[in-house]
């Protein structure tokens, strides 16, 4: 069985995802969720709402792992961009992963995992590439029907960005280092911080880590894609809960289903 699973923290991230699943499909309860298995776009899917947060991710991806024989998990949602160039609309495809708010020192390095020997943990390879060129074919400018969903959200935030007096922005994708923690990074000090002490960061979110520490225990393939929701600035409280309302499950939906739609899904 090859079954893929695919994890948001936030309803809202999710969107309603599970309504595109072939007919016939299940809805099992474990720990307190909702685990919907079946077929979506011609593959064995697990589609689950993992709740926010380090802990959350890391029970939803061990019930994964232990009841639903997955062969791979994509965690899909939003984050605040802290690299320079990482825009609001962006999306963001994880190379590596790291806890930003782990500290064990002096007895560990400072972000280091205790007794895994490492502070960061690599997405696979393969499965990344493949969702990020779902993500790169989504943000085109021509992109193709199966991304129709996602030109209305692309027309609202070009409107935004107007109406801020920003100039415009054509959505691009990135690659490379996420960071997790369990806080809501919402101020200009908080991301320079963390840009201090991981200059090469481009996002941070409240999962991705954890769920990618559950993955190398299980020895499970990963990948952690997005969407920009908000600068993790001082105007984050009001960006994120709008893009979240708004625009979130678009993304969701046009880069799920044009990557398992895609080669690389198949
Ligand atoms: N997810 C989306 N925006 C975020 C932020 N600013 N901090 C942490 N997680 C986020």
């Amino acid at each position: 069985m090859s079954r893929i699973a695919i994890v948001s923290a936030m309803t809202e991230e999710l969107g309603r995802l599970h309504e595109h699943l072939d007919p016939g499909a299940l809805c099992e309860r474990h720990g307190g969720r909702d685990f919907w298995v079946g077929r979506m776009d011609g593959r064995d899917v697990v589609i689950v709402l993992s709740r926010i947060g380090k802990v959350a991710a890391a029970t939803t991806a061990t019930l994964l792992a232990s009841h639903f024989d997955v062969s791979a998990l994509v965690f899909t949602g939003a984050a605040g961009g802290i690299g320079p160039h990482v825009q609001v609309g962006d999306v963001v495809v994880a190379t590596g992963l790291l806890q930003h708010d782990m500290d064990a020192s002096p007895i560990f390095p400072r972000f280091e995992v205790p007794l895994y020997g490492a502070d960061r943990f690599a997405a696979d390879i393969a499965l990344s590439s493949a969702v990020a060129a779902a993500v790169a074919d989504a943000l085109a400018p021509d992109a193709p029907h199966a991304t129709d969903g996602l030109r209305p959200a692309l027309a609202a935030l070009a409107a935004a960005r107007a109406a801020a007096g920003l100039p415009p922005h054509q959505p691009r994708l990135h690659q490379g280092l996420v960071l997790s923690g369990d806080c809501f990074v919402s101020s200009r000090a908080q991301c320079d911080q963390l840009l201090a002490w991981h200059p090469e960061a481009l996002a941070v979110e409240m999962e991705g880590a954890a769920l990618a520490q559950v993955c190398a225990d299980f020895g499970l393939p990963f990948a952690v894609v997005r969407t920009i929701s908000d600068r993790a600035d001082d105007q984050a409280h009001v960006d994120f809960p709008r893009f979240i309302a708004e625009t979130a499950s678009r993304y969701t939906l046009a880069i799920v289903s044009g990557w398992l739609k895609g080669p690389g899904g198949r």
